[in-house]
């Protein structure tokens, strides 16, 4: 029997938080503060998107469950690093994560800027440890992919832009680029990662990777909107802090209604994007809607 969205997506989480627990270092292995930080920034909490998009895209191409387990982690922990770093005071700021005190409040700014570096290089580990293809060049390619993704070209170089972009007003252009490198990049990542797990044509790839541009950038644009529209207590994370933080958003630069409209805008190419795949794409189509629609 077809399972909705609701229950293949929570039964993924439920079992992935599983293989994050099996795949990080255990709390009681020496220096146990520092996996006991890591572990606190990675486990029980956290919507998971990327890795469920890494899933439905390897679902789509049959790909081995174990090896997209294995590509979801690496940029879950990378995502979850960036998150770390993301709150920090020398960035945003932030005491709240997921609901709980964040990683710098929990623990102090060394334990919390070490999580990041070692959570960073566990993903990379786990990419170049574990077999993800059958063909080793490839499995090159993917580690690359991450690399390029993460670094100064992708997520982190697009931190860089939003922390000089304090206080000035971007043109669209501009914000378009800082949103897709800062959380674009990794979002298409963990679908091209997770498509790379199996058997994909290049002309497959191209379509996720629109897809993944598409989706990647509504994803933020959401993120500015609930900034604005969402209460602390349902988001996990303090509300109000882009303006609060002089940062430019697309509410900022748009108003909220324009940015609500921008990103089912997004949305809108993204599902036409794999139109012609059909029942095949569905699980990443409805990601798409659960990117736009969400309130979280
Ligand atoms: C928050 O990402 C930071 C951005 C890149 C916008 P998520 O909204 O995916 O955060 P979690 O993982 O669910 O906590
Ligand atoms: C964060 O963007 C992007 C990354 C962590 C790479 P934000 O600063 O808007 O994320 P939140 O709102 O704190 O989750
Ligand atoms: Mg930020
Ligand atoms: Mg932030
Ligand atoms: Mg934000």
């Amino acid at each position: 029997m077809a399972v909705n969205f609701a229950g293949w997506a929570a039964a993924h989480q439920s079992r992935f938080e599983e293989v994050l627990r099996g795949l990080l270092p255990q709390p009681e292995v020496s220096p146990q503060r520092l996996h006991q930080a890591m572990r606190y920034a990675v486990l029980e909490g956290g919507k998971r998107v990327r890795p469920l998009l890494a899933f439905a895209a390897g679902e789509w191409v049959g790909a081995d469950v174990e090896r997209v387990n294995i590509a979801a982690a690496a940029v879950e922990l990378i995502h979850a690093y960036s998150l770390v770093h993301d709150d920090m005071p020398c960035m945003d700021d932030d005491v709240l994560r997921r609901g709980k005190p964040t990683c710098h409040v929990q623990y102090d700014e060394a334990t919390a800027l070490l999580v990041g570096d070692s959570l960073q290089t566990l993903a990379f580990q786990l990419l170049s440890e574990r077999q993800l293809s059958d063909d080793g060049l490839q499995q090159l390619e993917m580690i690359k992919l991450l690399a390029a993704a993460s670094g100064s070209r992708g997520m982190a170089g697009g931190q860089a832009i939003d922390l000089e972009s304090v206080g000035r007003a971007l043109s669209l252009p501009e914000l378009e680029n800082m949103h897709i490198h800062k959380t674009g990049a990794l979002i298409r990542a963990a679908i091209l990662l997770g498509a790379q797990c199996g058997t994909v044509s290049a002309a497959q790839l191209a379509r996720l990777d629109h897809f993944g541009k598409c989706v990647g950038l509504a994803f933020q644009v959401v993120d500015d909107v609930l900034d604005f529209a969402a209460d602390t207590a349902t988001l996990g994370k303090t509300a109000g802090k882009d303006a609060d933080n002089d940062k430019p958003t697309y509410v900022t630069l748009l108003g909220v209604q324009a940015a609500r409209s921008m990103a089912h805008d997004l949305h809108a190419e993204a599902v036409e994007t794999l139109a012609e795949f059909g029942d095949k794409a569905l699980r990443l189509r409805e990601l798409a809607d659960f990117i736009v629609l969400r309130k979280f």
